[in-house]
């Protein structure tokens, strides 16, 4: 199972003997399918060039904090942005110090510091720099805030030493970075997710949709995927690429959504309805375009089928997870919705001019029969993560009333 496929990884190479095996783990990265860019500290450069890191890479290699090529000039931003998981390999003693303290007066720190993804450390110094009580509390505290730290390794040393300080294998490294995307915590549950708008045709060239982009449920199903799940993810039109290991459905229309949905949900653990579907759709699909004519023109819409009642009423109906997008009233419409469609959990979110469709962030409130959690805005990847563990916590705690009730 390749869980680095398609994956932005950030690979940090500092000033240490060591940086020449940031040559071998971009190549190794690469080689899994990830995507690499590379950002180097200034010390880095005297050890390898950012040539060489830009051709193994096949990026721009980044080493500047103010950077005027960068958009915006925010190349920090933009770069921890871009990253679902940074890896420091490797990591000097004294970018470990700065790190510590939060520093950010260098590209890479700043990318530390502002990025929400998960970050690996490879550690490559001298013996006696690893030993030093300064280095062991720097790296006690990175652990503590949830920075996974690889290595080092034992063994001789460019400095003649022999001891602990080598950076940890690159093949090891690999596994440490592909490892922070499984969580296993949805392992060997079947899960169904559906995504983007519905189209809904007047006639062969125009139709009625929303503004649905289909990030919220892409993002869904990848972060399934990274826990262990088997996917289904149908969608609307939209133009993103299928994240690796999900298995796509297209469909155009409510009516073809509710067919795929209702054909695979009783078969699913957890459906997780993420679609904006249309609720109405033009009476009648002309066959020929409509011509333009009268200064008035009626067009009557009807019902589309409501699938996510459709799955919750199943006789073996999944764990059924709707969205609210709300403009108003949000909270109170989203339990409503969730009590009358017979929900066990409703997402709700705001939508409208800054906020919700089209957008790679977004806040949530995850709502069920007896709780609610409100999660601060963050990119839509890492919402989808929190809400995976939420779902996680709902079914493992079903499971167990069940299994003891
Ligand atoms: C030849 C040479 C090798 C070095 N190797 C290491 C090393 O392996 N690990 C380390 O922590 N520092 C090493 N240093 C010291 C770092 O390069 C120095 O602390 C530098 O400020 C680190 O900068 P950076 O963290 O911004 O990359 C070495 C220095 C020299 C001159």
């Amino acid at each position: 199972m390749n869980t680095l496929q398609g994956k932005n990884i950030l690979l940090g190479i500092t000033g240490s003997i060591a940086a020449y095996k940031g040559a071998d783990l971009t190549r190794r990265l690469r080689e899994q399918g990830a995507n690499v860019r590379v950002v180097m500290t200034r010390s880095a450069t005297g050890f390898i060039t950012p040539l060489t890191l830009q051709a193994l890479s096949g990026q721009p290699v980044h080493t500047e904090l103010m950077d005027l090529d960068a958009e915006a000039a925010m190349g920090h931003i933009e770069l921890s942005r871009w990253a679902d998981a940074i890896a420091i390999a490797p990591a000097s003693a004294d970018f470990i110090a700065r790190q510590t303290a939060g520093r950010a007066d260098d590209l890479l720190t700043a990318i530390c510091l502002a990025c929400q993804s998960r970050i690996v450390v490879a550690p490559a110094m001298n013996q006696h720099m690893w030993a030093n009580p300064a280095t062991q509390d720097n790296v006690s505290v990175l652990k503590d805030r949830g920075i996974q730290i690889v290595g080092p390794d034992q063994g001789s040393q460019a400095c003649g030493d022999t001891g602990p300080g080598r950076m940890a294998d690159p093949d090891r490294i690999v596994v440490s970075i592909g490892q922070l995307f499984e969580s296993g915590l949805l392992s060997g549950k079947q899960i169904l997710v559906s995504a983007g708008p519905t189209r809904e045709p007047l006639d062969p060239v125009r139709y009625i949709s929303n503004r649905s982009s289909g990030k919220m449920g892409f993002a869904i199903a990848e972060a399934a995927i990274e826990a262990g799940a088997a996917v289904t993810l149908v969608t609307g039109p939209v133009h993103l690429e299928t994240p690796a290991r999900v298995d796509r459905i297209r469909v155009e229309t409510a009516s073809q959504m509710y067919k795929v949905v209702l054909d695979k949900a009783a078969s699913c653990d957890i459906f997780i309805s993420a679609a904006a579907v249309a609720d109405y759709r033009p009476g009648l699909n002309a066959v020929s375009k409509i011509k333009k004519g009268p200064d008035e023109l009626q067009i009557k819409l009807v019902r589309t089928n409501d699938i996510l009642s459709a799955v919750a009423t199943l006789a073996s109906a999944p764990f059924t997870v709707g969205f609210a997008a709300e403009t108003d009233n949000l909270l109170d419409y989203a339990r409503g919705k969730m009590q009358r469609k017979n929900l066990d959990m409703i997402v709700a979110n705001q939508v409208g001019p800054s906020a919700g469709f089209d957008r790679d962030d977004n806040e949530l409130d995850i709502l069920w029969s007896n709780g609610h959690v409100h999660i601060n805005k963050n990119s839509k990847k890492s919402l989808a993560r929190d809400l995976v563990k939420i779902i996680s916590g709902r079914i493992h705690a079903d499971d167990t009333t069940e299994n003891t009730g």
